[in-house]
């Protein structure tokens, strides 16, 4: 995309008074907009359904409180781009009158306007930060608020869940492609965003070191981790109908199976890269009842734990069977990876928050060493840590200095953050850029979404047949996460 274009251009967001738009988008494009990759004249229209002043809309922004360090000359600046539009976008909102109906005509005419005065020339980001269930309805109604001959570039982006489940996402996918064109659709998984994810091809396929051996002849096992010490906090009401399942495995979990595992793209274009991602879900071997841990927080009466237990959190209906943790045994079943087990965990309320991936080589022999030096903990592994402390370590083994053959395991560790800390955008802001640039490697593909929705409607099959175990609020999970590798002798690299 040209720099004329990124300069004339407007953005919508739908979802405007959701906790989303509050923490992280706003947040985001002030971030951009500091770097002079938007500007003044670039419009923020902000839609939700609620009736309230532009003033109103601002102050419940809280600024302040999302921006680190904002000084009030930039909000001052930035709050100018902002304008709050209220309607009614539900799925009763009857899409077929809508040319006739008020709401949209002032929202068609108001977007319009903001247009013409600042020269965006149609160009066009709008942003769903609504549940899917909205998705179609305001499609529909961009599409209907539109000009006709409207020649700007359009760009659509839905937040993810894409969809419940795999029949509503396939309904929903073919509904909005009546609607878009695949190349204005950016289907959002903000953890592409971070950096360290974004790090992971480059890492694999610009060093020759690393992915000659990225297979099973020489990797035992690969775990992935994203543990958040925050419960359900203010969202009881989705994630008590969503759980861990839904809400990060099918997605989150996935996509970074997805970069961790695919082959070699033929180039680093997004259609090439969504390709090869996409083929990962697809190759996924349905896993068995004991492949599978759902387990619940609660607190423990006896120990003294006076955390909240997950059906005591405030909208959390008190007979709840949702999962807050899954830890899950999966397996590529294709030649590069057939027969390494890949460990995948997520939970809420854990004992802290951090997200990373091991990559486990295989022990090698012991023949070599005397009895008692050769330990079988003591294998390569590339850890890939993608936050809070940004990084990537890689173990290995030393000769312990003294007399003996003793082995010692050390690591090399890159701090990411100590190096690009200042000028590395957050996930969000990455998120907006690569939507502005036109980019969509790093949103999900249709392909993608697809498989990934067909696997987790298999992992929620198992789940209604299995009985939800129980942790500790503030533990690093239950035991039975731990089961699922001990059963093989191997253990979560912590
Ligand atoms: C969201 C989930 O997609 O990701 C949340 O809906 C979760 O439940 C969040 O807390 C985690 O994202 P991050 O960037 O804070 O690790």
């Amino acid at each position: 995309m040209d720099n004329d274009i990124k300069k004339e251009l407007m953005i919508v967001i739908f979802g405007a008074t959701g906790d989303l738009t509050k923490r992280k988008l706003i947040p985001a494009l002030f971030q951009l907009y500091k770097k002079n990759n938007i500007s003044t004249k670039n419009p923020i229209v902000c839609i939700s359904r609620s009736d309230m002043s532009n003033d109103n809309f601002i102050s419940r922004l809280d600024m302040k409180k999302y921006i680190p360090k904002v000084t009030k000359d930039d909000l001052d600046d930035f709050i100018k781009l902002i304008k709050y539009h209220s309607l009614d976008f539900s799925e009763n909102c009857n899409i077929d009158k809508c040319e006739s109906c008020d709401n949209c005509k002032t929202l068609a005419m108001a977007i319009n306007t903001l247009d013409k005065n600042n020269q965006c020339h149609g160009n066009r980001i709008f942003y769903l930060a609504t549940p899917p269930s909205t998705f179609e309805n305001i499609s529909r109604i961009i599409r209907k608020t539109l000009p006709e001959n409207c020649k700007g570039q359009m760009k659509i982006a839905f937040e993810k869940p894409f969809g419940f489940d795999l029949e509503s996402s396939r309904k929903l996918n073919k509904s909005i492609s009546t609607i878009f064109n695949e190349d204005e659709i950016y289907r959002v998984d903000h953890y592409m965003g971070k950096a360290l994810v974004q790090d992971i091809l480059l890492f694999r396929f610009s060093n020759l070191l690393y992915e000659q051996v990225w297979n099973n002849k020489f990797i035992d096992n690969i775990q992935i981790t994203i543990s958040e010490s925050m419960g359900v906090e203010y969202r009881a009401g989705y994630y008590d109908k969503t759980g861990a399942i839904k809400d990060m495995l099918q997605n989150h979990l996935m996509q970074l199976l997805s970069l961790v595992a695919m082959d070699e793209p033929q180039s680093f274009n997004a259609v090439h890269v969504r390709r090869e991602m996409s083929k990962i879900p697809t190759s996924l071997k349905l896993p068995h009842k004991n492949d599978l841990v759902i387990s619940q927080y609660k607190r423990y009466l006896d120990n003294k734990n006076t955390d909240t237990s997950y059906i005591e959190e405030y909208g959390v209906s008190n007979k709840s069977k949702t999962e807050t943790f899954v830890a899950l045994k999966m397996e590529i079943d294709n030649n590069r990876w057939r027969g390494v087990p890949i460990y995948v965990r997520t939970g809420k309320r854990l004992k802290s928050t951090f997200a990373e991936m091991n990559i486990v080589f295989k022990d090698v022999s012991c023949k070599l060493f005397p009895k008692g030096t050769c330990y079988n903990n003591s294998s390569n592994t590339i850890t890939i840590r993608i936050q809070p402390d940004t990084g990537i370590a890689l173990s290995f083994n030393i000769k312990k200095p003294g007399p003996g053959l003793e082995i010692m395991p050390v690591k090399m560790d890159f701090c990411h953050h100590c190096l690009f800390n200042l000028n590395t955008p957050k996930a969000y802001e990455a998120v907006f850029q690569a939507i502005i640039n036109g980019d969509q490697t790093i949103f999900t593909s249709w392909d993608s979404v697809e498989s990934s929705w067909k696997y987790t409607d298999h992992i929620l099959d198992i789940a209604k047949n299995k009985d939800l175990s129980y942790y500790g609020p503030g533990s690093t999970g239950p035991k039975e996460a731990c089961d699922l590798l001990g059963a093989s002798g191997r253990k979560w690299i912590n």
